[in-house]
């Protein structure tokens, strides 16, 4: 993972479902399936105007992620802009510690990058690759995200991503101040406590300074309210 460091990077949007008290998912970090069918939608067309789709491990597990564009005009609307049917997929876990049995990796193209270390286990490498999925291995411990990008654009030609979650990519990507874009579904739901993750994890330190957004829309979306803002400033 050594492209040239003026490589450009990607654009990196990530798109989140919120309680109304902030939380991403319950306490005990189940999946996530609070949002409305329409909002599910909306998820994919955001996937649909992405070159590649990212998301930690955790993530893919918890919510049985394929990654892929279950929408044939979604599709049909990518080929005409002259696109892959499908967004890449792409899979980040520091250990590696993958199941090679996770949906994900049962289904057929569009093609799959894992980025993660050398401390994936060997025999999990070999059944990776013999799912065809292409393995990006750093030193480790924690994968370079800003390595990343950049192998994403040079390599792949990717120039807008869409980090689906979860909070503790968000946040790594955030610390690395490679995030532009926030999309948030305000859901009407309260859950109450503090233990179930907020959008950047559980309970930890603040980052140095507050990540400044601008609100750039705001949709009422049934009971629901959809909005995008653009990162303005970044941690120091
Ligand atoms: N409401 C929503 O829209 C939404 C969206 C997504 C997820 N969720 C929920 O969030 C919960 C999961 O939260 P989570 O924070 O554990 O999920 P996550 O961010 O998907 O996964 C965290 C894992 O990603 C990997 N990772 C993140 N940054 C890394 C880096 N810089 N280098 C290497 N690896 C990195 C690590 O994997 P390794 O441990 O393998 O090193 C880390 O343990 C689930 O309940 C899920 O349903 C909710």
């Amino acid at each position: 993972m050594e492209p040239a460091p003026e490589t450009p990077l990607p654009e990196v949007a990530v798109n989140f479902a919120l309680t109304w008290d902030g939380r991403v998912s319950t306490r005990a970090r189940t999946r996530a399936d609070f949002s409305s069918p329409r909002d599910k939608h909306r998820l994919l067309e955001l996937r649909a105007g992405a070159d590649a789709v990212v998301a930690g491990r955790v993530t893919v597990e918890t919510e049985r992620m394929r990654m892929s564009l279950p929408d044939a005009e979604l599709r049909a609307d990518r080929v005409r802009r002259g696109l892959p049917p499908e967004p890449l997929r792409v899979v980040v876990s520091g250990s590696g510690a993958l199941d090679p049995a996770a949906r994900i990796f049962q289904t057929d193209a569009p093609p799959l990058l894992v980025f993660s270390t050398e401390q994936m286990p060997v025999p999990t490498r070999a059944a990776l690759a013999a799912a065809r999925a292409t393995l990006h291995l750093g030193p480790g411990p924690r994968v370079d995200l800003r390595g990343m990008l950049a192998l994403l654009r040079g390599r792949y030609g990717v120039r807008r991503v869409m980090c689906e979650g979860g909070p503790g990519l968000l946040r790594s990507l955030l610390e690395a101040g490679l995030v532009n874009e926030i999309n948030v579904t305000f859901c009407p739901r309260v859950f109450g406590g503090a233990e179930a993750p907020a959008l950047t994890g559980g309970p930890g330190s603040f980052f140095p300074s507050a990540v400044e957004c601008r609100l750039e829309s705001l949709e009422p979306l049934g009971g629901e309210c959809f909005a995008r803002y653009s990162v303005i400033s970044h941690n120091p």
